[in-house]
């Protein structure tokens, strides 16, 4: 409640009471204050959807009193006439005029140079990994560690076949129910979560991604999310309670060769 706006409309209206408007002027008086208090007499603001509904059913009250009444009518009919023949209304007769084009106007011009807003809620979807993380006591560098498999794809190719073969079976016991059977993020658990699992198909995804990163994400799961990722309210669990460093390794060998994506290459600094 603003108080202060409250008790200033209340006086405005017996002000104007005091100066005995005919119909007209004392049903826009009205209308006036209604608006004035809703817009500026509630703390916090009334949505304005709620407020302009309000208004809706006050000038609907107001029609239906102004009509109820044919002396009424008739005084609203001569106010609306004799505003607009009568000379004494002659420069507030102008004033209307130009009034109405030139808020329109305005109005027009406020929406053309509002620039378009973010979303209230923002959410840094891959935020740049720590450094280095801790996983079973021992210490990961992520800046230079590389998946130690991904060098079997050409030195060995059915022991990495192995590899790939065991991220299949880690995938398909753990991540499928959220990740879901063709990689989408459409898992059987998935529309209970807000945010959608990863789709794995979508190239704003592990393609964009080393694998050193997925490593992160994978171990550390949503509570290791630093603090620019919230509000975030990911389901992604943390694997290494449940995982050792080679399956998760070999899930991530698993993700991209089920995807057909590449990781991305790791940039080389002079
Ligand atoms: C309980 C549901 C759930 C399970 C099970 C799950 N995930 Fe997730 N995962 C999520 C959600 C939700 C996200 C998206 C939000 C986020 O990034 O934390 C996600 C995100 C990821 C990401 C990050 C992708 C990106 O673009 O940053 C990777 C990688 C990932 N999951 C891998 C896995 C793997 C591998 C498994 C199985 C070992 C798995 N997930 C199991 C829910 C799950």
């Amino acid at each position: 409640m603003n108080l202060l706006v409250l008790i200033v409309v209340v006086v405005a209206l017996f002000a104007v009471r005091y100066l005995k408007p005919n119909a007209l002027a004392w049903a826009a008086a009205w209308w006036i204050a209604v608006f004035t208090g809703l817009r500026f007499g509630i703390d916090p603001p009334l949505p304005s959807s709620v407020l302009w509904m309000f208004m809706f059913i006050t000038t609907l009250s107001q029609l239906a009193y102004l009509g109820a009444s044919g002396d009424r009518m008739k005084e609203v009919a001569g106010g609306l006439v004799s505003f607009f023949v009568d000379r004494r209304f002659t420069v507030p007769l102008v004033i209307v005029l130009l009034l109405v084009p030139l808020l329109v106007a305005f109005k027009v011009y406020l929406d053309i140079t509002s620039s378009p807003r973010p979303p209230i809620v923002t959410r840094t979807i891959h935020p740049p990994p720590p450094p280095s993380i801790s996983f079973h006591g021992k210490k990961i560098d992520l800046i230079t560690v590389d998946n130690p498999y991904r060098g079997l794809e050409t030195s060995d190719p059915a022991t990495f076949t192995e590899h790939v073969d065991n991220g299949r079976r880690v995938y398909y016991q753990n991540c499928v129910f959220c990740h879901g059977d063709n990689m989408e993020g459409d898992g059987l658990f998935a529309h209970g979560f807000d945010p959608f699992p990863a789709d794995f198909q979508d190239a704003t995804t592990i393609a964009m991604l080393q694998e050193s990163y997925l490593f992160w994400r994978i171990a550390t799961g949503a509570p290791g999310l630093p603090s620019e990722s919230t509000p975030w309210s990911s389901s992604m669990p943390a694997w290494e309670t449940f995982l050792t460093e080679e399956e998760i390794w070999d899930v991530i060998l698993f993700l991209y060769d089920y995807t057909g994506q590449r990781p991305r290459a790791r940039e080389t600094h002079e």
